[in-house]
């Protein structure tokens, strides 16, 4: 958890704000987001490349909400979209369209026309199909686009399975060995014109070594391709660099930087970076209410009013976030699951947790919730998602209001 998250007379507070007093006045479930700390983890992210020719293009996916992405845009990020939705998101609060690339297996027509029509600086396409597809739109349209062909390098990113990505067996890029005749088909085509290369090995990788040799691979080819005529101006190496949950020992960001620029030092092309979690994990708590103790079978259940389909990640991937009372006192420990009031038996928020003896009525704070946190909520169960808020130092705004039991229905009624 950031630095921006610290205890002030034994009350958490993120900045200036006490975060009792937020649960008090916008309620629970409510993910509180520091100015302070994505202001910080984008500039260290950004200056640990240095001079080196690069763009920040922040994995929107990550957290979408317009005004994160009105301040990453405003410290000069690029966006890392995967859909004509995150399009629509990085238009809404003026993103450089040059500044834009286009991730994912999946693109439908509407969403390669949406992207031609903004003029977005690449599309990383992922098959030959998508290639002709992007082809058979720019005619259409008449207009050209840049792509990149992602890669798939065949590297084991050691991070959990269903967040791999980069591994032969995934759906994701195309096989190292067929993109040089991808990219002579590419280069043949009129409305189509290769200008980089892009690959991504998966999320929450915790070790340099997966990405030194998912970038030599990349590199190999650059020069293949150097080779039979192709010059390419981008290498976007996307994003995954992992942090500390609970005993990780990630990489530091300079160590990351140093990593690659050391294996680019000299090339002419650009490089694109499509962080996520690095810049937005640690940025925000999630904060739910204590509802109920209970005990069954000898387990203690604490009954929390934050459910998966708030924070998805526990019950999806077993993922762990560290939970702490709002307000610290001295009592007992005990060991509990923390569970949500949705009905699915994967619905917790942690499992066999030793936690102080917590009791109803308290508030809790789910931390590095900022990746994958509300981007990933649903309204399961029919429970409105949860509200945001972005502090700045002693103020705060709410950058998403509670849903309502109306918003629930919209676009239900009238038949
Ligand atoms: N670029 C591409 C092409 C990606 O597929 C992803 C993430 C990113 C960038 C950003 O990766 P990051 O820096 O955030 O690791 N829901 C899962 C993670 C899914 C990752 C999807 N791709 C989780 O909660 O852990």
């Amino acid at each position: 958890m950031a630095a921006a998250f610290e205890s002030q007379k034994g009350i958490l507070h993120c900045e200036g704000c006490s975060l009792k007093q937020l649960a008090r006045d916008i309620g629970t479930p409510l993910y509180v987001y520091s100015r302070n700390a994505l202001v910080d983890n984008f500039r260290q992210f950004d200056r640990a490349f240095g001079e080196f020719p690069h763009l920040v293009c922040f994995a929107v996916k990550d957290t979408s909400n317009l005004s994160l992405l009105r301040l990453f845009r405003d410290l000069g990020a690029g966006f890392d979209i995967v859909s004509g939705g995150e399009l629509f998101r990085a238009r809404q609060v003026g993103a450089d369209p040059q500044k834009v690339v286009f991730s994912g297996v999946g693109k439908k027509n509407v969403e390669i026309d949406y992207a031609l029509n903004s003029n977005i600086l690449l599309f990383n396409v992922e098959s030959k199909a998508e290639l002709d597809a992007i082809e058979a739109r720019g005619k259409t349209l008449n207009i050209k686009a840049r792509v990149a062909i992602r890669v798939n390098p065949d590297i084991d990113p050691d991070t959990h399975p269903h967040i791999a990505t980069g591994l032969l067996q995934h759906k994701f890029g195309i096989g190292v060995e067929e993109a040089l005749p991808l990219y002579r088909h590419a280069a043949s085509l009129s409305f189509v014109e290769p200008v980089g290369v892009s690959c991504h090995i998966g999320s929450q990788v915790t070790t340099l070594n997966p990405f030194v040799e998912a970038t030599q691979r990349v590199l190999k080819l650059v020069e293949e391709l150097n080779a039979s005529g192709i010059r390419l101006r981008y290498i976007d190496l996307g994003g995954g660099l992992g942090i500390r949950y609970r005993d990780e020992c990630p990489p530091t960001v300079f160590d990351y930087a140093a990593a690659l620029t050391r294996l680019l030092a000299g090339r002419p092309e650009t490089l694109i970076l499509e962080p996520g979690r690095i810049l937005a994990a640690d940025a925000a708590v999630l904060l739910t209410e204590v509802l109920y103790l209970k005990q069954s079978q000898g387990r203690q259940f604490v009954v929390a009013d934050a459910g998966m389909n708030d924070l998805l990640r526990p019950g999806l991937y077993g993922a762990f976030h560290d939970i702490v009372p709002v307000e610290a006192t001295e009592r007992d420990a005990v060991v509990a699951d923390v569970v949500g009031p949705v009905w699915e038996t994967t619905d917790y928020l942690a499992r066999d947790r030793s936690l102080p003896q917590v009791q109803s009525g308290e508030v809790l704070a789910v931390k590095d919730a900022g990746a994958y946190g509300f981007t990933l909520s649903s309204n399961y169960n029919s429970r409105p998602r949860a509200a945001e808020v972005l502090v700045d130092s002693q103020s705060y705004h709410v950058i998403r209001k509670r849903e309502s039991y109306e918003d629930l229905v919209r676009g239900e009624k009238g038949f």
